[in-house]
């Protein structure tokens, strides 16, 4: 048996352990909780889980003994908070993206895993999975010989959300660059074998989402959801991609305002990497059905690689040869497999047949670009990007 510990038992940690965890390995368990909401995670709980003992806190939860791994699945403002406290133990932890949502957090977690024997899975799907995995060995294996540039896009289909509670709420995610951006700067580091040390970025707020309507407003109270674009009845009508529920209005004062904080429609970051190389990378949030395309393109004197996770394909051009050749992935897994290997990396460490392949310091690196991306697309300067130094 694997005995898990959850700290914040939500609709993604209920996700990851019910058909992903369990994928790996069908003996994991959840043996302790921390979370305020008992009846909800109870309501979400497998009924082989359902003797987990709820605690306190996690330092309670860990005395009580028989752990094998923690997992921290709470929102992302208290990812830190608890990372800092499961630091203090000899015990693997699955954690949650992004690890960080200020400058102040991310430092003190830094300083906490400085001495430490907690080894980290940081849940970056696309990082490991397996498209992604065979572009870096194809870059490696010297395809497109030194790379110079890459140009990544994100055209996120089911964007809504961010505009929908909770992910709205600025105080909880500290805004797109660390909420969305987390993932695809960390991965773009990984394929060019370089950490980012410098940004430039722009984001566009208060074009589409956000507005004048009244706080609190939900479309069942809503007296334009015959003719809005964004009521359950229209989006299910078009075939728009994003929840067909009842749900917070996506124009409402409770998304922010330009002068606050609001979630930027779309934004873009240059990036420049301790290699030498850059290139930008672009997220928009209100694409819809078949414009959601995400994935990168790397080049270089002697070929391109370039792959969409949408489509599932993978390019490699040879510039000074006649060939060009492209594979397609089979399978439509969650986050495009990654969530599996994920999976795998943890379990692996528990049992101690594997290493991880997203430690903490990928989760910190990319947590300083994404701060350095927020504060440049405020102030309209390059910013260089702290560095980790564990
Ligand atoms: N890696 C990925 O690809 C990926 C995908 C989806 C979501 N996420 C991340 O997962 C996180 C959780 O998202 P979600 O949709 O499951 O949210 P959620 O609201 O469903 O779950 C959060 C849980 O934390 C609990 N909680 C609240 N306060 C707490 C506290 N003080 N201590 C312990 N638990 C507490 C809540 O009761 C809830 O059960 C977010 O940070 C999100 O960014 C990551």
């Amino acid at each position: 048996m694997i005995n898990l510990g959850v700290i914040g038992y939500g609709s993604r940690m209920h996700g990851l352990v019910s058909t992903v965890f369990r994928r790996v390995d069908a003996d994991v368990r959840v043996v302790g909780i921390v979370d305020p909401d008992e009846a909800g995670v109870r309501a979400r709980l497998e009924p082989r889980d359902q003797d987990a003992v709820f605690h306190e806190s996690l330092d309670e939860m860990v005395r009580a003994g028989g752990l094998d791994g923690l997992a921290i699945g709470t929102r992302c403002n208290l990812h830190a908070p608890y990372a800092i406290q499961a630091a203090e133990y000899d015990l693997p932890l699955y954690l949650e993206k992004p690890v960080a949502i200020s400058m102040q957090q991310a430092t003190d977690l830094e300083r906490a895993f400085r001495k430490t024997a907690c080894s980290v899975v940081v849940s970056f799907p696309l990082r490991v999975s397996p498209l992604c995995v065979l572009a870096r060995q194809y870059i490696e294996e010297g395809a497109v010989g030194s790379a110079v540039h890459v140009t990544a896009v994100n055209y996120v289909p089911y964007g809504t959300v961010y505009w929908e509670a909770p992910y709205r709420n600025w105080e909880i995610t500290g805004g797109l660059f660390l909420q969305k951006a987390t993932h695809d700067l960390d991965y773009l580091m990984y394929l060019m074998g370089s950490p980012i040390v410098r940004v430039a970025a722009m984001a566009a707020r208060g074009h589409v989402f956000g507005g004048t309507k009244a706080s609190g407003l939900i479309c069942s109270e809503c007296d334009e959801q015959e003719t809005c674009l964004e009521s359950p009845q229209n989006r299910q009508r078009n075939g728009s991609t994003g929840v067909y529920q009842d749900h917070p209005c996506v124009f409402s004062v409770d998304c922010g305002s330009v002068a606050t904080h609001l979630n930027a429609d779309a934004s873009s970051t240059l990036v420049e990497f301790g290699s030498g190389a850059h290139g930008a990378y672009t997220q928009v949030c209100y694409a819809r059905r078949d414009a959601a395309t995400r994935g990168a393109t790397v080049s270089g004197y002697l070929g391109t690689v370039t792959f969409d996770w949408y489509t599932n394909e993978l390019r490699r051009v040879r510039h000074h040869a006649p060939y060009s050749a492209t594979e397609r992935a089979s399978g439509n897994m969650s986050h495009f497999g990654g969530d599996l290997e994920l999976a795998r990396d943890f379990i692996g460490l528990i049992k101690g047949t594997a290493t991880s392949r997203t430690p903490i310091e990928t989760g910190l690196r990319s947590v300083y670009a994404c701060l350095a991306a927020s504060e440049s697309a405020d102030n309209g300067t390059f910013v260089p990007v702290r560095q980790v130094s564990l």
